[in-house]
């Protein structure tokens, strides 16, 4: 799992792990990142891979090789606030997962919430999708509405969200753990 921050996804992860996937190391590009601490009263290794003066390519290297060392078969990205090379993406295609806290293909990018607001939608939710180079535009796995109600800030429409991140993540990582789901020709194909 790769974080930056908070690491609530985390958390939710770590709760739902055992029958279908299991977490092996945590690494943080954030050092003190409050996830680390979570990772550690797991008992799951966790390691910071600081990325300020390195090119993206080399600290995307440094990542992918303790990915590889520790064995790990799957990458999720929560909360993890790096945009990834091509060359790792493709490197793990159709095995790297992120969730973005909107109703994809809508609102890709950042500060989504004051976004959704602003654009007067009645619903907002959440979406893990298949991460592909172009930002938050992979195919999306598994979704999740909120509505969005009069009076929201960008705070509480953020929890509400992440209400539902909570339930969702764990749901889709089981999904591509045993298989039920896969990337192929572009799309997610579910058997
Ligand atoms: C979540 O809202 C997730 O959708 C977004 O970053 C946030 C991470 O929160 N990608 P946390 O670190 O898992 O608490």
């Amino acid at each position: 799992m790769l974080i930056s921050g908070r690491g609530s996804n985390l958390q939710s992860l770590i709760a739902a792990a055992g029958a279908s996937y299991r977490i092996i190391l945590v690494i943080s590009n954030v050092e003190g990142a409050a996830g680390l601490e979570k990772a550690g009263a797991a008992n799951i290794p966790a390691m910071v891979i600081p990325h300020a003066g390195k090119s993206r390519e080399v600290f995307d290297a440094e990542v992918d090789a303790a990915l590889r060392a520790a064995g790990a078969e799957l990458v999720v990205l929560a909360g993890f606030m790096r945009i990834l090379s091509d060359g790792f993406v493709r490197g793990w295609e159709g095995r790297l997962i992120n969730i973005h806290p909107s109703l994809l293909p809508g609102y890709k990018g950042t500060k989504v919430h004051e976004r959704v607001i602003e654009g007067k939608e009645a619903l907002s939710g959440a979406s893990v999708h298949f991460v592909v180079p172009e930002l938050d535009a992979g195919p999306v796995i598994a979704q999740a509405s909120v509505p969005v109600h009069p009076g929201d800030t960008p705070q509480t429409l953020a929890e509400r969200v992440l209400g539902v991140e909570h339930k969702l993540y764990p749901e889709a990582l089981t999904l591509l753990a045993s298989d039920k789901v896969k990337l192929q020709d572009g799309l997610a194909v579910f058997s």
